[in-house]
């Protein structure tokens, strides 16, 4: 799928603005702080329906408006979608399909796939087991938008119950309705989590040892919080799920909080054996996300029947030449943005059709295009 054009109005530092895009490269080049994110992170509240940067909407709308609105087109082999996002201080957001308002967000998702490739991504990397959370539900919800809704339900469920274990002041109370629709909701989503990890890790071993001239093996591993079999089936993962709450019920209420369930499960990333958050150098660390991103593409193409587009936030500069031109000569069929700084270093330019922008202080022009 590609994004053939997109609109802002009062959208962070664009009064407004209007770019036809090339359908496989775009080159955002720019200074530091002129507006190159600002138009990938409004790609991605297209597709996703919030910021890559932000939980606050607001934040997106210009300093001194009320209201900012974006609009992409987007072309996929069988039709074409225009998606709305219209953003208010005072209101919540109102995203039209093709000028239909959505009811739901979670209605959104799947009509434009995206990946995102930034520096912070390193963080599901190196960071603590929320970061790995996040990417996993992010991920998950655009192939699977049933998954978005039981993550939606598992919250509401678990925040009520944390709700009665903070309230608890030693007096009974029953936590038993609220345990078997945690549990419920919770095996869908361990079920769902692994099978994801279990084929974004194949593809990502794949082209991990690819890209490392086969030196390097990347797993990547499940650790849910719940201990399963992997063959577990929804049955025997609700029973233990439940043993496993019981079992800690003691200490839930002393601590007021629900200490068990899919909210508390992790991933685990290896090279050749050993944890790469722990041991791998800051290089191998990097092209582990690298394997991961690319994983993600071929995955959702599995899934979709055709690529997502890619944004590539500031990250080109940061590998080396070896794994820029992996990344380019993998990059072929898909409809690719790259924000920097210097497009010097980026040999990408010569070698594939391409738009090249340049951006300054919240006007684009096109520089070239081929
Ligand atoms: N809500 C807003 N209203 C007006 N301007 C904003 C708003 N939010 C951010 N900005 C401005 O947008 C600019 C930052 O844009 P952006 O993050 O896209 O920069 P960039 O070109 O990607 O820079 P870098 O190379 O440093 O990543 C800053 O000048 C900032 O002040
Ligand atoms: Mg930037």
């Amino acid at each position: 799928m590609l994004v053939e054009e997109v609109k802002l109005i009062q959208y962070r530092n664009y009064k407004e603005l209007e770019l036809q895009f090339h359908p496989k490269l775009n080159i955002l080049v720019g200074e530091n702080a002129q507006g190159k994110t600002n138009v990938l992170e409004a790609l991605y509240l297209c597709a996703i329906g919030k910021s890559f940067r932000t939980n606050k909407d607001q934040e997106m709308i210009n300093m001194v408006k009320e209201s900012a609105y974006v609009k992409v087109k987007v072309k996929k082999q069988t039709d074409k979608v225009d998606i709305e996002v219209l953003l208010n201080k005072e209101k919540n957001k109102k995203i039209k399909i093709n000028k239909l308002s959505l009811t739901k967000y979670g209605d959104l998702l799947g009509n434009l796939n995206i990946v995102l490739f930034s520096p912070e991504d390193l963080k599901i990397i190196k960071e603590g087991p929320s970061e790995r959370r996040k990417f996993m539900n992010n991920d998950i919800s655009q192939i699977l938008p049933k998954y978005y809704y039981t993550l939606n339900q598992y919250n509401k469920i678990l925040q009520q119950r944390n709700k009665i274990l903070k309230d608890f002041r030693g007096k009974k109370f029953d936590l038993e309705i609220w345990d078997e629709q945690l549990v419920n909701s919770g095996t869908w989503l361990m079920i769902y989590r692994r099978n994801f990890i279990k084929r974004i890790a194949l593809l990502a071993k794949l082209t991990h040892r690819k890209i490392t001239d086969g030196l390097e093996e990347l797993e990547i591993h499940y650790d849910s919080n719940i201990k399963v079999k992997d063959n577990d089936e929804f049955e025997e993962i609700k029973n233990k799920f439940l043993k496993q709450l019981k079992e800690n019920k003691d200490l839930e209420m002393m601590r007021r909080l629900t200490l068990t369930g899919p909210h508390r499960d992790d991933m685990i990333f290896k090279i050749n054996g050993l944890e790469v958050k722990n041991y791998g150098s800051q290089g191998q660390q990097r092209t582990a996300v690298l394997s991961l991103k690319l994983a993600e593409l071929e995955l959702m193409k599995g899934e979709v029947g055709e690529y997502p587009i890619l944004l590539l936030d500031d990250v080109m500069s940061e590998l080396d030449g070896k794994r820029q031109n992996y990344l380019i000569q993998n990059l072929k069929n898909v409809q690719t943005f790259i924000t920097t700084t210097i497009i010097e270093p980026l040999n990408i330019k010569n070698k594939q059709q391409h738009k090249l922008f340049t951006v300054c202080n919240g006007e684009v022009s096109t520089i070239s295009s081929k």
